[in-house]
């Protein structure tokens, strides 16, 4: 009885798939005959209903039959797909949603640097570079930090245990290490920034880090003044914030500059009025500044006397936190991707 029915559902199969054409409908096909839930396989299942004997029989049957149908299926998709190809079935509905691919994001660090570079590239400057380990030279000496002066607890350094003859090595504290590298090889008149990552041993909390970015800006020529230095800031800051900024010095001291100045910009909040970003003073406290050093300007092997320049450097890191309302500076270097997907 049952080998009866296996053998006309193979039949009414085979004579069903001889009709079939093209993918949807060969589908189907295999749906109805050999799904899981086909005549056939139910059929199957009430194999272990039956006698031992009967089993086997019914057993190779059904293996038998199954085989077939799955070969002559296979060879009706192949003839079928390569003689018909259903185009209406495998029309491509192109309004459907795409898969969305994760892009990756730039850094808010990599933003800033890049429009401060191209706001002074609009003014001229170039960009400079040099190494994050520096020896103790060109992070210091060179940059008339006198040996075993206070001067250099200004920025805590962290030291490479390893030294090299007398040579010790630090990962630079600032981006003014790169300033006598960069006049050892160029002859004024010149005008470049230096943006890069440097590094203090300092206690972190909200707005210290103990790695960070700073922007150097440095110009050397002949008859270069402070007048200079404030107005190639005014034009930046004015640029950079999109509004009008005004710059202010104050006296302050750093080895390399004489003399050297704190400098300011008007609040690009308030204008000057005072708001809770500037704590009311209409200032904000950006980086330091000066008219290079002669000693700085003789380590690179200049003649005394012969040019004057001007150098400032601030925290990007800073300026980036303002200029995306960023509360805690440790956000930055986090690596958290839920903050950095935000620019
Ligand atoms: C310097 O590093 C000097 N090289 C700047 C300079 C360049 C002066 C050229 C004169 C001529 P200072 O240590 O003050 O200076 O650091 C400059 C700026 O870096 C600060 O104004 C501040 O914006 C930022 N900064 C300093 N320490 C930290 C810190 N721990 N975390 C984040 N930003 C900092």
């Amino acid at each position: 009885m049952m080998l009866e029915r296996l053998e006309a559902i193979k039949k009414e199969a085979l004579e069903s798939l001889a009709q079939a054409k093209g993918e949807v409908v060969l589908r189907a096909w295999e749906t109805k005959y050999l799904g899981r839930k086909s005549e056939f396989n139910t059929l199957l299942r009430g194999v272990k209903e039956l006698s031992a004997e009967e089993r086997k029989a019914v057993g190779a049957k059904g293996n038998a039959v199954k085989h077939e149908l799955y070969r002559a299926f296979e060879t009706a998709r192949t003839t079928s797909h390569a003689a018909t190809t259903d185009w209406e079935a495998e029309r491509i509905d192109v309004t459907l949603p795409g898969v969305g691919r994760v892009a990756g994001y730039l850094h808010p660090i990599t933003l800033i640097e890049e429009e401060i570079e191209d706001i002074f590239f609009s003014m001229g400057f170039s960009v400079a570079d040099g190494p994050e380990v520096e020896s103790e030279w060109y992070n210091f000496d060179a940059l008339n930090f006198p040996p075993d002066h206070p001067a250099r607890d200004m920025q805590d350094a962290f030291w490479l245990t390893e030294t090299w003859g007398k040579k010790k090595y630090l990962p630079r504290t600032h981006t003014s290490s790169v300033q006598v590298r960069y006049m050892e090889t160029h002859k004024p008149p010149f005008q470049i920034i230096i943006p890069g990552r440097i590094f203090r041993n300092e206690a972190t909390d909200a707005s210290h880090e103990h790695t960070f970015h700073q922007f150097e800006c440095l110009v050397v020529g002949d008859d270069i003044s402070v007048a200079n230095f404030k107005s190639v800031a005014e034009v930046f800051f004015t640029a950079f914030f999109e509004k009008k900024t005004e710059v202010r010095l104050r006296p302050s001291f750093f080895p390399f500059t004489e003399p050297s100045f704190e400098f300011d910009v008007s609040c690009m909040l308030c204008g000057g009025a005072g708001c809770p970003v500037c704590k009311g003073t209409g200032w904000l406290e950006i980086g330091g500044a000066g008219m290079v050093h002669q000693n700085v300007f003789v380590a690179a092997g200049y003649p005394r006397g012969r040019y004057q320049g001007f150098a400032w450097g601030f925290g990007l890191t800073r300026l980036a936190m303002m200029k995306y309302r960023i509360s805690d500076i440790r956000l930055l270097m986090s690596g958290d991707l839920r903050f950095i997907q935000q620019f």
